[in-house]
């Protein structure tokens, strides 16, 4: 796939975020508390990030003083809280142990710091509600992560929201009593049956998806190629965050292109930046 882009074009149209829209390179952590087994909720000070935010957008981390692994990770932004008592603007990061990078993530104490490059991508975009005000979150697994941040936004834009979790197991459905607590329906799926419906959580897409009026959905590329497949067929907009592991995170290295269709045809578009939000009736899935 690499080899049908046109390098020269992409790269004269890299959209390398100006120095001001990268934010707190260096964020002390403040806590990393584990959730589980394998997740973690890590909180940064990151005064100037938090501020500039949206819901939908991510932050490359990296741990200083390493080559290994060389690369930054990218990381959704899972809330941004304002400055309060004494006490700066923060972060919140929820990840997944899965390899090396991440291992060390789950090792942050307070007192250390990591290097940060964000608010970075495309937001989700959050329209005045037409017909219907309901607005399905449909979260695979750890794609969970992005969804604590959307939810005021989309209540203060008038919407309601209603969260479809699905995961393999009741032990990776972590934080979806924050859910509840904030008022938001929640509907979980588990593959093995350990809590609510046994099988995806597009089973339960396809009992909601009448008179949706948005679905925004983050999970693992099988999960949003079914939930595109669906919405797509019952013409409910519906907003795709994906992921794809990642060089740069600002658009240079072109190590995250998807095929997408555009009116001139099909094209490529970089994750990092087009994205890392896709109307699903522009991905094309292979
Ligand atoms: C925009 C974006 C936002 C993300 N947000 C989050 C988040 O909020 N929380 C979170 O836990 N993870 C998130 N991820 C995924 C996260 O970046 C990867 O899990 C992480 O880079 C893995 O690093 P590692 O060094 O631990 O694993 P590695 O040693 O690099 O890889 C370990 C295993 O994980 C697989 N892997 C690596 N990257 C990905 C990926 N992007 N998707 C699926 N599998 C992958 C590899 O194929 C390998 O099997 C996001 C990815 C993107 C692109
Ligand atoms: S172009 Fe480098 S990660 Fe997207």
């Amino acid at each position: 796939m690499r080899r049908e882009i046109a390098h020269g074009s992409l790269l004269r149209e890299a959209n390398i975020p100006p120095t001001s829209s990268l934010l707190d390179p260096i964020a002390p952590v403040l806590e990393n508390r584990p959730l589980g087994a394998d997740h973690f909720l890590l909180t940064l000070a990151s005064p100037s990030i938090a501020a500039a935010a949206r819901p939908g957008q991510f932050v490359m981390v990296r741990l200083p003083d390493r080559l290994d692994p060389l690369l930054a990770r990218p990381m959704s932004l899972h809330e941004a809280l304002p400055p309060e008592e004494s006490l700066p603007g923060r972060i919140r990061i929820l990840h997944k142990v899965v390899g090396k990078g991440t291992s060390l993530l789950a090792s942050l104490a307070p007192g250390q710091s990591l290097h940060l490059l964000g608010p970075l991508g495309r937001p989700f975009e959050i329209p005045s509600p037409g017909g219907s005000d309901r607005a399905l979150m449909v979260a695979g697994g750890v794609g969970i992560a992005l969804f604590p941040f959307l939810v005021p936004a989309l209540l203060a834009g008038g919407w309601k929201p209603i969260l479809l979790f699905g995961a393999r197991s009741a032990p990776d459905l972590v934080t979806r009593d924050a859910f509840s607590r904030h008022g938001v329906e929640v509907l979980t799926a588990t593959e093995d049956g350990s809590h609510g419906t046994r099988g995806r959580v597009t089973a339960l897409l396809e009992e909601r998806l009448a008179g949706a009026g948005m679905i925004y959905a983050c999970g693992p590329d099988p999960m949003l190629r079914a939930v595109s497949r669906l919405a797509n067929a019952a013409a409910v907009p519906c907003q795709l965050s994906l992921e794809s592991a990642m060089g740069c995170g600002f658009g240079v290295c072109l190590g995250c292109v998807v095929p997408v269709r555009r009116a001139e045809g099909q094209a490529y578009a970089r994750i990092c930046v087009e994205g890392p939000t896709f109307m699903a009736t522009e991905v094309i899935w292979e």
